[in-house]
């Protein structure tokens, strides 16, 4: 089953808890919360406080992709949050292991995400310790991207790797998909979409979704 997660950060925030149970009653059975530094990542988004607010008026999975350097300072935090995903980046710590496990020591679940350059062999070691992995199809820190079709392949990597040793894994794509590029991710073996603009920027996000589910 395909798992839809819209990214709030193409949504119009004034109406940030409208938005996110319009998109929950269409089918939605997550939602993408992109939370950016200005340093792992050249631009700035929203932390805590906003998550935390968000957390009173829904019951959607929250599914929150940090975007920072150093996240083990965070994890806390974003747990109190209300963070049911945690993804981290392979790239953002010299631990990622650790952290992972920081994060399931509070029983929420743990992704890490690889950039477009970083190869899917650097997540073999670790992925019987995983709950998702996060390939990034586009370069992470702002949306409205194009696809970049090359990542794709990773997936398929993953998937592989995952099936030949008895992994039970989801694995998230997020950046630039949209209705009509989503199967090449689902073939190669992804199961957990994050859309933004493709969601929130549309005339009527219900029936995005509903195309992308079905
Ligand atoms: C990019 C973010 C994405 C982004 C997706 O750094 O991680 O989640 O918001 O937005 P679209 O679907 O517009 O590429
Ligand atoms: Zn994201």
């Amino acid at each position: 089953m395909i798992i839809i997660s819209p990214s709030v950060l193409a949504c119009d925030f004034t109406k940030l808890g409208d938005e996110v149970k319009k998109v929950h009653a269409a089918g939605a059975e997550y939602i993408h919360l992109d939370v950016m530094d200005g340093i792992f990542v050249p631009n700035i988004s929203f932390g805590p406080p906003v998550i935390s607010s968000l957390k009173k008026v829904t019951d959607i999975v929250f599914d929150v992709h940090l975007m920072i350097t150093q996240p083990q300072r965070y994890i806390k935090d974003y747990v109190d949050a209300g963070a049911d995903i945690i993804t981290i980046h392979y790239e953002s710590c010299e631990d990622p292991l650790e952290v992972v496990k920081l994060i399931k020591s509070y029983g929420v679940r743990a992704s890490v995400s690889i950039k477009p350059a970083t190869p899917a062999e650097v997540l073999y070691p670790m992925l019987g310790e995983l709950d998702m992995v996060l390939v990034m199809t586009v370069e992470p820190g702002f949306g409205g991207q194009k696809m970049i079709p090359e990542t794709i392949e990773k997936v398929r990597e993953l998937r592989e790797y995952a099936n030949k040793n008895g992994i039970d894994i989801d694995i998230e794509v997020d950046g630039g998909i949209t209705p009509d590029n989503l199967k090449y991710a689902t073939e190669a073996g992804a199961n957990v979409i994050v859309a933004g603009s493709a969601i929130f920027r549309a005339e009527d996000p219900v029936k995005v979704i509903n195309v992308m589910k079905s």
